[in-house]
């Protein structure tokens, strides 16, 4: 199929497959049907150009250069991060970039945690929660000797307000942390809702946007959780950045995480006082480059719109979820209606291992993933080892889902011999 004929085929507005040129690749002769954008999304020209103009055109390094050419990145890398930080609606000031996801939650884990957690607090967390958002949190509560609790995740893929509000009441939880979309499930969870409960019990929130903000409008200033961590590989933008916004008094109040050059204002010999917010938090050299194109990134997503991509992602799954439960012996996982949940499908298959799953469909080149996707208790809440997982992107068309239920019905003629 050519790439007219395959956007003819596209559920809902988008038709945006010719800004992304990875999807021109065939591999032995199938074109790249890629399904795994809840691991990492691929990239537009947009943000190609951008980062091969950085480096073509204006690469020094930032904030100590009085020459042009040192200028010009400066204004490139702080310009991308007020663009950034109003794609969520929060201060660029509080804005903070780390190099993914990962590193925002342990930023949090270790200046925070490591200073205001003590024996007698209690650290919330959910099953559902990807391993950034576990162990962190394990070990800032086995070095501060508070507990480390968990929400459980119903049956439906949920979580339960009435066991939040009741673990809240037990009086001793001083953050709760959650993701703001499953990376597994697909559940959107209503954190603006979560975060009020959490505050009018006298706990901070922290929630991990890493599937959220590439598929949803999201509007920090309404979910006013106090820290809101994401990923920019995930959202159409270059790997090795990833952002942190968080509340301003408490930045001010917490401990630089990593030190050396930018994050200081003077240097003793024996001690040193900090720079001011963002750069406190920004230690070394930074991903100057990386930022650059993640605002290229979200200028992309601007362009686009966000209730767009949504409606269109949301679109794709629920004619994945209803091609997919056509066929027989396909468990699928996660809230059954497209309109709970993001741009992801975890599922099984009768008898056929997730791992021999996506081996014979990536065969057809298309490309699943099949794991514990970084969430090992989820996957013991759902007693299952693995799950093999398809997640779309705003350039993934119905095609796309078409040969996806064409590889699984394959694959389980092959194993049924
Ligand atoms: C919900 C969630 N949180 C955190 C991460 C970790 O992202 P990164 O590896 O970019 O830090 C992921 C990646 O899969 C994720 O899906």
């Amino acid at each position: 199929m050519t790439t007219s004929e395959l956007s003819v085929a596209a559920t809902g507005g988008l038709d945006v497959r010719g800004d992304f040129p990875i999807l021109e690749r065939e591999i032995a002769g199938h074109r790249l049907v890629y399904l795994d954008s809840s691991s990492t999304s691929q990239k537009p020209t947009a943000v190609l150009d951008a980062l091969a103009d950085f480096y073509r055109n204006h690469n020094a390094n930032i904030h100590r250069g009085v020459y042009p050419l040192a200028q010009e990145a400066d204004a490139l890398f702080e310009g991308a991060r007020e663009r950034i930080a109003a794609f969520v609606n929060w201060p660029a000031a509080n804005t903070i970039f780390t190099k993914n996801v990962t590193e925002a939650i342990n930023l949090v884990a270790y200046s925070w945690g490591q200073t205001f957690l003590g024996a007698g607090d209690a650290v919330l967390i959910t099953k559902m929660e990807h391993h950034s958002n576990i162990v962190p949190w394990q070990l800032a509560t086995q070095a501060t000797g508070a507990q480390l609790r968990y929400l459980d995740v119903g049956e439906d893929g949920t979580l339960s307000l009435a066991q939040l509000d009741a673990e809240l009441a037990r009086g001793d939880v001083k953050l709760l942390a959650l993701t703001h979309v499953s990376n597994v499930l697909g559940t959107i969870n209503p954190v603006e809702e979560i975060v009020r409960r959490a505050h009018g019990a006298g706990a901070l929130a922290l929630i991990d946007g890493a599937q959220a903000v590439p598929q949803l409008p999201v509007d920090l200033a309404a979910i006013d959780a106090d820290f809101y961590a994401w990923t920019g590989h995930k959202a159409l933008g270059p790997t090795g950045v990833g952002v942190l916004h968080a509340r301003a008094e408490l930045l001010e109040e917490m401990p630089p995480f990593l030190s050396g050059g930018d994050m200081i204002a003077t240097v003793e010999a024996q001690q040193s006082t900090w720079n001011a917010l963002p750069w406190k938090f920004e230690a070394g050299t930074s991903m100057i480059a990386q930022v650059v194109g993640l605002g290229a990134a979200v200028d992309y997503l601007d362009s686009l719109g966000m209730a767009a991509v949504h409606a269109h992602e949301r679109g794709l799954t629920a004619y994945a979820l209803e091609r997919l439960s056509a066929i027989d012996g396909v468990r699928l996982f996660g809230p059954p209606a497209a309109e709970d949940r993001g741009a992801v499908i975890s599922f099984a298959l009768d008898g056929i291992h997730p791992h021999d799953v996506a081996e014979l469909l990536s065969r057809s080149n298309v490309c699943i993933r099949a794991s514990h996707h970084c969430a090992q208790p989820l996957m013991r809440r759902l007693g299952v080892n693995a799950t093999a997982r398809a997640s779309f992107g705003p350039y993934n068309v119905a095609a796309d889902v078409d040969a996806l239920a064409d590889a699984i019905a394959h694959a389980q003629e092959v194993f049924a011999g």
